[in-house]
C-alpha cells in the first residue's frame, strides 16, 4: 500500500488549479486551512486523513476506518472475486469500497480478518520486524509430538522463496490440536509448516493478531476496533 503523504505545496498542485509557486501566496492570503488550522508553510506535510480546505472548498476529507471481521469458511479474502462470496459482502460501512485486507486468510480458513484504509497501520501490522503476533488454532490430521515445538522455533526453510521461517511459539493442546503464533506471514504459512511433518491442517482459525482478539464476535460479523486496539498496533 503506497503512502499517499505529500508536501503542502506538491498537494496543492494536484489538487486544484494553483501551481506549486502560487501556494505561497495562498498561505499568505491564508486561504489554505488544514484541519482547521490556517496553513503556514509550503512545507507541511499533508497525510491521506488531513483535512484540507483552500477557499472554503474541501479537498481532502478521509477518515481513518480500522474493523474486524470474523470470517466464515468460503469467503474469498479479496475485494472482488467471480466465483465466490467475499468477506467485503459482509462489511457494511459507508466507506467499505476505500478499504484493503491486512493480512488474507486462505478461502477455507476461518476467524480474525482486518480491513482498513490506513496504510501505515496496515504495513505495522504485515512486517516482520513489527513483530506482531498472528495467532491460529489449528486441526490437524495426524497426531502431534513434541519435536514440532522445536523446529517451529527454529524455523523452517522455504525453497520456493529461499528464506527460513522466523521462530514461531506452538502450544500442543490436545493429540490433534494446537495454537501456533507466527510474527509473518508467507503465503499458506501454517499449513506449510505443518506439512513438513507431512501433517495435514483440517481447519484453521485465526483467533488474534497482538492484542486485537476476536473474542465476542460472531462469524459473520464485523465490527469498528476501538481507540485502544489501533493505538496497540500503532505503538509497536
Ligand atoms: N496460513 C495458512 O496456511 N493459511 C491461512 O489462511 C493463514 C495462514
Amino acid at each position: 500500500m503506497k503512502s499517499r503523504t505529500s508536501r503542502l505545496d506538491r498537494f496543492i498542485s494536484q489538487n486544484s488549479t494553483f501551481s506549486l509557486s502560487d501556494t505561497r501566496l495562498l498561505l499568505a492570503q491564508k486561504r489554505i486551512f488544514l484541519d482547521g488550522r490556517a496553513a503556514h508553510s509550503i512545507q507541511q506535510k499533508v497525510t491521506e486523513f488531513t483535512h484540507v480546505v483552500l477557499d472554503g472548498r474541501c479537498l481532502r476529507d478521509n477518515r481513518p476506518v480500522y474493523l474486524m471481521l470474523n470470517k466464515p469458511r468460503g469467503f474469498v479474502s479479496a475485494t472482488k472475486d467471480t466465483r465466490h462470496s467475499t468477506v467485503m459482502d459482509l462489511v457494511h460501512h459507508p466507506q467499505k469500497h476505500e478499504l484493503h485486507i491486512v493480512g488474507r486468510l486462505d478461502l477455507n480458513t476461518t476467524g480474525l480478518v482486518l480491513l482498513t484504509n490506513d496504510g501505515a497501520w496496515s504495513r505495522k501490522v504485515s512486517l516482520p520486524e513489527t513483530k506482531l503476533e498472528k495467532t491460529y488454532e489449528v486441526t490437524l490430521s495426524r497426531p502431534l509430538t513434541d519435536e514440532y515445538i522445536r523446529v517451529f522455533r527454529e524455523g523452517i526453510y522455504f525453497a520456493y522463496e529461499d528464506i527460513t521461517t522466523r521462530p514461531a511459539h506452538l502450544e500442543i493442546l490436545s493429540d490433534y490440536t494446537a495454537r501456533l503464533s507466527l510474527v509473518e506471514g508467507k503465503y499458506h504459512q501454517v499449513k506449510r509448516m505443518f506439512g513438513f511433518f507431512q501433517n495435514e491442517v483440517l481447519a484453521l482459525h485465526r483467533v488474534s493478531v497482538g492484542h486485537i482478539s476476536l473474542e465476542g464476535l460472531d462469524e459473520g460479523h464485523c465490527r469498528q476496533l476501538t481507540c485502544e486496539e489501533i493505538a496497540a498496533i500503532e505503538n509497536q
